[in-house]
């Protein structure tokens, strides 16, 4: 019978801050542009703290911080573009949700996204899922999701 199920799961243990930015920046190494980036975890799990790994590993030196007010934030990273959400405590995405669909569909944007539950239906299903679980004060458990279209964000973790 065919496999139908070639999602690939990595579980990674994240002892600090500095460790989270690694994961984070080995994946950002692998990203060509186009890719779509959720990031799920509780109040403070280090999301944010991950996307700023993925934009160092993308070779861009701007300066990454929490978007909760502005929304979104873009980063410069060589030829591509990483474009940061967050819609944290926005009960109606209102005019975001169109941005952020059509940011989706730029093959030179990588796109991350934290507190995704209300654009839901605009993302693509063809997306990293990145899971981190606070288990200490600097411990977390972080678990990446892959499509198979998209193993090759994982090199170099595996
Ligand atoms: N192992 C770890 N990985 C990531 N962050 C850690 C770790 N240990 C401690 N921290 C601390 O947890 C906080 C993570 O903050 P960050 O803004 O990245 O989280 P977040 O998930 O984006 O938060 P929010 O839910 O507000 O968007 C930072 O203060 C960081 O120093
Ligand atoms: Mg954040």
């Amino acid at each position: 019978m065919l496999d139908m199920n070639t999602d690939m799961t990595l579980e990674i243990a994240s002892n600090n801050l500095n460790d989270t930015q690694a994961v984070g920046e080995a994946v950002g190494k692998n990203l060509k542009g186009g890719e779509v980036i959720e990031l799920t975890s509780d109040l403070g799990g280090g999301k944010t703290a991950l996307v700023r790994g993925i934009a160092s590993g993308l070779g861009s030196t701007d300066h990454v911080a929490s978007p909760t007010f502005t929304i979104s934030r873009v980063y410069q990273a060589g030829g591509l573009i990483l474009q940061h959400f967050d819609f944290y405590r926005l009960d109606d995405p209102g005019i975001m949700v169109d941005e952020l669909a059509e940011t989706i569909g730029d093959p030179k944007t990588i796109v991350a996204i934290e507190w995704a539950a209300t654009v839901q239906a605009v993302l693509p299903e063809q997306r990293l899922r990145v899971h981190i679980e606070t288990t200490g004060e600097h411990s977390r458990h972080i678990t990446i999701n892959a499509p198979e279209s998209m193993h090759y964000c994982l090199e170099g973790l595996v």
